[in-house]
């Protein structure tokens, strides 16, 4: 361990800080994977010291710190819970309910730190110490405890920075509130339970909010908060440098939730979100003309060359007489959206091809649905294994199929001759 991390004190770690634009009288919230950070001497608690010799006595520290006991994932979407539980669960206490510890061991420390001021909200609290702790804490809305009039609010209005040591870039907590802010449709809301201490009594509170875990129903491949984040990076936006060994990034805040906001709401503004409802069905020869015009458009697509009318007329009656396959059709409520082709090549081995979805449908799961029923399709026949090919040129449909669980085996190569 010793050998495998550089030694790293507080004054190394302030000055690395200040590096990154850490300024006195500045409002930062801390996101931290201290062991990212080298073998700190004297224990974590010197990050905190740290944060502290750099922003100074003007300045203010905050961390999202939870509740270690929080019911959260017993009582969302539960409704009614058993007396017996209700009974049972100890109640928020502001003063005294341990941090999360799993969001970094550093939460405890700062809620324990001299002077340190906790807001009220059970499931979701802030804790901060420093000149403007008492503005951050003071009030926490019980309801929708990401939105205005949040410590992450505030963050804002204050001009506040976040600060990442080690963290990775989908842990920014901030943009839970451009989520709250972005006005898009189908933002996930969930209720659950949670029991505080009104007047020295456990009372039990029913709370509504945007879901922290993906409010947004996002499918791209890497998490939705880091990708835009990286992005805001990318557009020069922030500074990244390191301290002790941890990659570490400063943003402003206000401008962070800005342009996440904007970045949301043309993601999702137009109509992704909506629900689409699928039915994958098996072809019949009433599909021929749809099956023609989706094997032409596949065609062109992936090859830029037309393929003529009769050529896929007589492909699709093949299809469609052959025994040992299946012609799936992805259909939604309006129109058709896609198509799949299942084969039984031999009694162990089928095969997927033609695996084509309308552009306007794509993402939104209609190939991982095609996909079950083909291999159901397939199963059925007997298949153990099923092979698709796939264009070493066509990255999409590589992303596609290998999050869908398939693996490259065999690598076929050419050239011209
Ligand atoms: C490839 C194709 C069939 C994918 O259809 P789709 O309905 O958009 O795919 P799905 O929505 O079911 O996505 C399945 C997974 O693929 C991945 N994926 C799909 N399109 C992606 C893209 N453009 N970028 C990154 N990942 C993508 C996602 O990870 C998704 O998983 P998730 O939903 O868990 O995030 C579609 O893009 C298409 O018709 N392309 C043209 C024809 C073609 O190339 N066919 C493949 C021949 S092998």
């Amino acid at each position: 361990m010793l050998r495998s991390h550089q030694l790293v004190n507080r004054s190394r770690m302030a000055h690395d800080m200040a590096n990154l634009g850490v300024s006195p009288g500045d409002t930062v919230m801390l996101h931290a994977a201290v062991g990212a950070i080298g073998w700190i001497v004297g224990g974590p608690e010197e990050v905190l010291g740290a944060i502290a010799d750099v922003i100074g006595p003007r300045g203010t520290l905050l961390m999202y710190i939870g509740w270690e006991g929080s019911p959260y994932d017993i009582t969302v979407g539960a409704g009614e819970l058993p007396p017996a539980f209700m009974e049972m669960w100890p109640a928020f206490d502001p003063a005294t309910s341990r941090a999360m510890h799993a969001w970094s061991v550093l939460t405890e420390y700062l809620r324990t730190s001299p002077g340190a001021q906790r807001s009220s909200h059970p499931d979701s609290s802030f804790a901060a110490v420093g000149e403007n702790a008492t503005e951050i804490t003071r009030s926490h809305p019980l309801q929708y405890g990401m939105g205005p009039g949040s410590p992450l609010a505030t963050l804002c209005t204050l001009r506040g920075k976040v600060l990442l040591l080690g963290a990775p870039l989908s842990s920014v907590t901030l943009l839970h509130h451009a989520e709250h802010l972005a006005q898009v449709p189908g933002k996930e809301v969930v209720h659950y339970k949670m029991p505080i201490l009104q007047h020295g009594t456990k009372t039990w509170v029913d709370i509504e909010e945007f879901a922290t875990t993906g409010c947004l129903r996002w499918r791209g491949p890497t998490d939705l908060f880091e990708t835009i984040v990286r992005e805001y990076i990318q557009g020069g936006h922030g500074s990244i440098g390191r301290v002790g060994e941890a990659p570490s990034y400063l943003f402003d805040a206000d401008d962070l939730v800005g342009f996440a906001v904007d970045w949301i709401e043309t993601q999702f503004s137009h109509g992704e979100d909506e629900d689409v409802s699928v039915t994958v069905r098996p072809a019949d020869p009433s599909d021929h003309r749809i099956l023609v015009t989706l094997v032409r458009a596949m065609h062109e697509e992936t090859t830029d060359a037309q393929m003529p009318e009769a050529q896929a007329s007589r492909t699709i009656d093949e299809w469609l007489e052959a025994k040992d396959r299946r012609v799936l059709i992805a259909e939604t409520e309006r129109d058709i959206a896609g198509m799949i082709v299942a084969a039984a090549l031999s009694r162990q081995r089928g095969s997927l091809s033609h695996a084509f979805v309308v552009p306007e449908y794509r993402r939104q799961g209609i190939l991982r649905e095609m996909e079950m029923d083909a291999s159901a399709y397939l199963r059925e026949q007997g298949c153990c294994d099923v092979e698709i090919h796939v264009d070493a040129k066509n990255g999409v449909a590589q992303t596609a199929w290998r999050s869908l669980g398939y693996a490259p085996t065999i690598e076929s190569m050419e050239r011209p001759l």
